[in-house]
Parts: structure tokens; sequence; C-alpha cells
């Protein structure tokens, strides 16, 4: 299994999501963050407004996928994320260990 962690434009959250339900995958966890990139201390526009502040808004995501479904879901992300403009994001994957599901006792892909 994979655990995909992505930071998004806070604005492209919906598109995401959409893309994420008609690919079926089965959960999603999202927290509001804020961070850098490369052009740390130069202008990003968020909303219509220009940010000079280093640190900008953006969603996390975390989704925790099979391995056999794990290439289509950072594809996809990555697709419905992408604005072509700076501050589009990044993707990081990690090897997931196992999961549990809590109310069934399931454990690993059964669990997802
Ligand atoms: N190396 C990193 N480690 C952890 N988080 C990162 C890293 N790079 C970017 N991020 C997170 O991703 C967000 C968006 O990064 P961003 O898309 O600006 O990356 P970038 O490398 O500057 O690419 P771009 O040139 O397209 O802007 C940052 O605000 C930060 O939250
Ligand atoms: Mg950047």
């Amino acid at each position: 299994m994979k655990f995909i962690t992505a930071i998004i434009k806070p604005f492209k959250f919906t598109d995401v999501k959409q893309a994420l339900s008609d690919l079926g995958v089965s959960g999603l966890t999202v927290t509001e963050v804020s961070g850098y990139g490369r052009q740390k201390g130069q202008t990003e526009v968020y909303r219509g407004a220009e940010y000079v502040s280093s640190m900008l808004p953006k969603l996390k995501l975390e989704i925790a996928v099979s391995d056999a479904f794990a290439d289509k879901v950072i594809e996809i992300v990555s697709a419905s994320a992408h604005t072509d403009e700076i501050g589009d994001g990044k993707i990081f994957v990690f090897d997931l260990a196992d999961v549990l599901r809590v109310r069934t006792g399931e454990q690993g892909d059964l669990a997802l």
C-alpha cells in the first residue's frame, strides 16, 4: 500500500476531490496548511491577491491506497491540481506498512 500526501492550491480542492471520487477512492483526509516552495519571498497569486509572504495557504490531502491503485491516484491528483502556474504543489509518496479499520478490525488492503 502507499500513503499519498499531496499539497495543493486550496481553490483546486473541489476538482481534485471530484476526480478522486470518480476514480473510486474510498477515503480522504484534508488539512489546511501553509508552506513555501522554491520561490520563497517571491509573489504568488492566491484568490486574485498577490501574496508577498513566503508562507502561503495550501491544502494537504492524505490518501491511503492499494499498490495497484497508487499510480492512477497520483496521476489524477496531479492532473486535477494542475494550473501551470508556480505553487501548484507537490505529491509525496510513502510506503504504507498497514491500515486498521477500527469498526471491523480488518487490516491491510481490506481496511482501505
Ligand atoms: N521540499 C518540500 N518539502 C515539503 N513541502 C514542500 C516542499 N516543496 C514544496 N512543498 C510544499 O508544497 C507547497 C507548494 O510548493 P510549490 O508548488 O510552490 O513547489 P515549487 O518547488 O516551488 O514548485 P513551483 O516552481 O511549481 O512553484 C509549498 O507551499 C509547501 O507547502
Ligand atoms: Mg513554488
